[in-house]
């Protein structure tokens, strides 16, 4: 028997996995497990199945020991592990991707309707109590059909996203570093453009990519400038691949028309300067939200760290 490390609550199904073959030590407290709970829980582990919320470093590694195999998170997004410091013990790290790609398209496309057709704004006014009548001119958005969706980031979600455009009679534009099956962008009708191209012709910016120095502020007040003063901004994927600041002044100046987030670039912190304005639709990191999809997140998750113990290859190493 090996000892599992689960370092916040995940679905019951997965702890019963996990302690069907392991001694299982799994934080259930209503907050966080605080970092030096942490420390001091991971001292022996051979497994860690982290949530997104704590950071995987040389510290919290060397604090679970040289018998540490595997760092198993409940995420597609790995940004708060640091791979090369697993790499260099010989910890396997590996993540969620596949099973949360429609859920988070979904939230992406949530958001592209709430920015462009102000629902958000229109939800607020009815619960203010203030009056309001149906008028010619009441509350108008943006419609969505024959515009440009620009999908930054073109895997599994931003594939997914611009999927539920072209069936909302959008165009599509994408931005990626690897080649993309021109089975799938045919399908779409997607054609590859730059970032700067992306900017300048997209009426919706859809972020995808993953978080990194590569993509560390990739979009600031530059490129911000860069995009329509018609357009929208989503943000799915991390909060610092956009500068808040500069989005906050982008938004307040008009810019740009509006944003979508449901990511922030200090979480659960959110820009004092976003909180103020009506043009951006706010929401608490919702992507992976359904009861379904969670599940098959932290079922994978233990699938990876019950293959590692036995000395097998996981289905979702990270690369
Ligand atoms: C959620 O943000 C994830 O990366 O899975």
């Amino acid at each position: 028997m090996s000892r599992v490390v689960v370092t916040g609550r995940i679905p019951e199904a997965a702890i019963e996995k996990l302690r069907a073959e392991h001694d299982v030590d799994a934080w259930s407290g209503p907050e966080s497990i605080g970092r030096e709970e942490l420390l001091r829980r991971v001292a022996g582990a051979d497994a860690i199945v982290s949530l997104l919320t704590e950071r995987v470093d040389a510290e919290l590694l060397d604090a679970a020991g040289p018998q540490l195999k595997v760092v198993a998170n409940v995420a597609v997004g790995y940004d708060n592990i640091d791979v090369s410091a697993c790499t260099a013990r010989g910890v396997v790290a590996t993540n969620t991707p596949g099973v949360l790609t429609d859920a988070t398209a979904d939230i992406a496309f949530g958001l592209i309707l709430m920015a462009t057709r102000r629902l958000g704004e229109g939800e607020r006014l009815i619960r203010s109590g203030e009056a309001w009548k149906w008028g010619m001119f009441f509350l108008l958005g943006s419609s969505l059909q024959g515009k440009t969706l620009g999908v930054v980031g073109m895997g599994g979600i931003g594939q997914a996203t611009a999927r539920r455009a072209k069936a909302f009679g959008m165009e599509i534009v994408y931005q990626s570093r690897s080649e993309i099956d021109p089975t799938i962008t045919a399908e779409l009708n997607a054609r590859r453009v730059d970032l700067d191209e992306l900017l300048a012709v997209s009426d919706v910016v859809s972020l995808h990519c993953p978080y990194g120095p590569a993509t560390h502020h990739l979009i600031g007040a530059e490129q911000l400038a860069a995009m329509k003063s018609s357009a929208f901004l989503v943000n799915t994927a991390r909060g610092p691949i956009v500068d808040e600041d500069a989005l906050a002044t982008a938004l307040r100046d008009r810019t740009i028309a509006g944003a979508g987030l449901d990511v922030y670039e200090q979480e659960p912190r959110v820009h004092p300067g976003l909180l103020e304005l009506d043009n951006v639709a706010l929401l608490p990191h919702l992507g992976s939200a359904t009861v379904e999809t969670r599940t098959a997140m932290a079922m994978l998750a233990a699938d990876n760290a019950l293959a590692v113990l036995s000395g097998e290859q996981p289905p979702a190493p990270i690369a």
